[in-house]
């Protein structure tokens, strides 16, 4: 792919979001994403949610630690919200303005997996504060990474090497089971956008499988070729 292939005649950067469960493996194909745009003289940044701007990382701390969940779902998930108003005006918005690539660790479909089905917040809600959020703004792809649950609390756990679990990796085998199946449905349900990937596979094989993905979304009438 050459650098040509890849810059949008508006000038306006690309928005790539990525999902899954826990232990998927989004931070690994995040930064091989990274380094592959990096090598087609791309300027992208990876950011992540909830976090990705200096307020936004005060409110990540908060959730994470399980005091957002003490508030009650509708309270918790305004807290994602908030953090995902800061993050997008003062980061994501900024960068695609000048024509870099958003790289994103969870964004708009982690609300709806987590505290749409999982959380139960009324689909009323979770609209109303996804206008206020991020307006028209969509990802114009999204990587689902899907793997069993075995593996990705696993691999959860391998990460933290004896630290405590987070407020979601505490939850309970269900959980994670409805949210494997959260996303799929999310994935089914909008396929122009979304792409689910079997993130059980070789990480190599992955992060090809990525590439194809962002080829064949953003750039369809790109040449198959991609670097290394
Ligand atoms: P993080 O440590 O970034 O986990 P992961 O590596 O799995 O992404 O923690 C983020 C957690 O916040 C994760 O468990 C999903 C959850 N989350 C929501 O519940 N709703 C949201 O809108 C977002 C962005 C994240």
């Amino acid at each position: 792919m050459t650098e040509a292939a890849v810059n949008r005649p508006s000038g306006r950067g690309r928005f790539i979001s990525f999902e899954g469960g826990e232990g998927a493996g989004k931070s690994t194909h995040i930064r091989k994403l990274a380094e592959r745009l990096a090598a087609v003289k791309l300027r992208a940044i990876v950011t992540r949610e909830p976090g990705g701007s200096p307020g936004a990382e005060i409110i990540r701390h908060v959730v994470l630690s399980g005091m957002g969940k003490l508030l009650g779902p509708d309270a918790e998930t305004l807290l994602f919200a908030a953090a995902r108003d800061d993050h997008v005006r003062t980061v994501i918005q900024p960068a695609l303005a000048q024509g870099i690539w958003v790289l994103c660790d969870r964004f708009i479909d982690s609300t709806r997996a987590y505290q749409g089905r999982l959380g139960q917040v009324a689909p009323g809600v979770l609209n109303a504060m996804q206008r206020v959020t991020i307006g028209d703004l969509k990802p114009d792809l999204t990587i689902i990474l899907d793997v069993p649950i075995e593996v990705g609390l696993k691999r959860a756990a391998a990460r933290r090497d004896g630290g405590a679990p987070d407020r979601f990796e505490a939850e309970d085998l269900k959980f994670h089971q409805d949210l494997r199946d959260a996303y799929r449905q999310i994935a089914a349900e909008d396929p122009q956008r979304c792409v689910l990937i079997d993130a059980n596979a070789d990480p190599d094989q992955v992060a090809a499988q990525i590439w194809t993905a962002l080829r064949d979304h953003l750039l369809p009438t790109a040449p198959a070729a991609s670097p290394a």
